[in-house]
């Protein structure tokens, strides 16, 4: 059915107004449980092409034995019931939603995608082989669905750096375009896994955008690297409680991942934080000077 949706999108003639579209495919890859945030990259990837393919798959190989694959969100009707509202997608466009032995037919694949030293730090410090596993799907899924540009969430900054470095280093044919973090109004970024937070955690994880919020300030007075941290870490010592950890607070270099200098333009501020059982991550672009 997808192979048939593709060439469909393949055949059509181009619209009236394609010229303001570069590309004639999109893809927005997604694990469900949608909300605000996978909606903006659905959006952005309208404006971008012709046709937008939409993938839904909780990926297994992304999950540590330890971690939530077996109670992560799930919600296909809700998810296309959202897609399929009004002025999101159009006729054309395709909702891929396959299930894991589509995917991995044979079981866990042999042959995988390695993140490298992307994925040995912060996020794959605190969960090995993570990147590895989307890496590897995330090539999966770009050959199944042949886009021409594809739409990743900047609140997922490492999993987003780990996606350009792969394409550019195995030379994928496929553009990378970063959308935005979109927060919820009193500033915590939207994420599937709120879901799990009870309303007295709803409160503590204000925490993290304060946190960065503090920090960026910090970096617009002119602050050095570790006085950023140190601001984003007193607003978090402030907010959490005994039962809450602090994973890292971290401020590197957008690109390469590598701790950032006094000189860093293009730098991350990055948080990963446990509110009571919850994991939840979140990061704020600025410049050093
Ligand atoms: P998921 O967590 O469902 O996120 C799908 C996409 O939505 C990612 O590109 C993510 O960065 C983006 N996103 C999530 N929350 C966002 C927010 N508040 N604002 C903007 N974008 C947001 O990330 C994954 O799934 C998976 O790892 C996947 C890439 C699909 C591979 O399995």
């Amino acid at each position: 059915a997808l192979a048939a949706a593709l060439a469909a999108q393949d055949a059509a003639p181009r619209p009236d107004g394609a010229a303001a579209r570069p590309y004639r495919r999109a893809v927005v890859m997604t694990m469900g449980a949608l909300h605000a945030g996978h909606l903006a990259l659905v959006e952005r990837a309208r404006e971008l092409a012709d046709a937008v393919v939409v993938t839904i798959f909780v990926n297994p190989l992304q999950f540590g034995p330890t971690e939530d694959l077996a109670r992560y969100p799930r919600d296909l009707e809700g998810d296309v019931a959202l897609l399929t509202g009004p002025g999101l997608l159009r006729a054309q466009d395709v909702v891929f939603a396959p299930t894991v032995d589509v995917v991995y037919p044979d079981g866990d694949p042999t042959v995988r995608v390695v993140a490298g030293g992307l994925g040995d730090v912060l996020e794959g410090a605190s969960r090995p082989g993570h990147l590895d596993g989307v890496l590897t799907v995330v090539l999966k899924l770009l050959h199944l669905t042949r886009p021409d540009v594809a739409v990743f969430g900047q609140k997922d900054a490492q999993q987003l750096a780990a996606v350009r470095r792969m394409v550019h280093d195995l030379d994928v044919p496929v553009d990378v375009v970063a959308q935005p973090t979109v927060r919820e109004a009193g500033g915590l970024a939207r994420s599937s896994r709120n879901a799990y937070l009870t309303a007295d955690e709803r409160g503590r994880a204000l925490a993290l955008s304060a946190a960065l919020a503090a920090g960026t300030r910090a970096a617009q007075d002119g602050a050095g690297p570790d006085a950023v941290l140190a601001a984003a870490c007193a607003v978090l010592d402030e907010h959490l409680t005994t039962g809450d950890a602090v994973d890292y607070v971290a401020l590197v270099d957008a690109a390469t991942f590598t701790p950032a200098g006094p000189a860093t333009t293009d730098a991350l501020l990055l948080l990963a934080v446990r509110v009571g059982a919850t994991r939840l991550i979140d990061n704020a672009p600025l410049a050093l000077r």
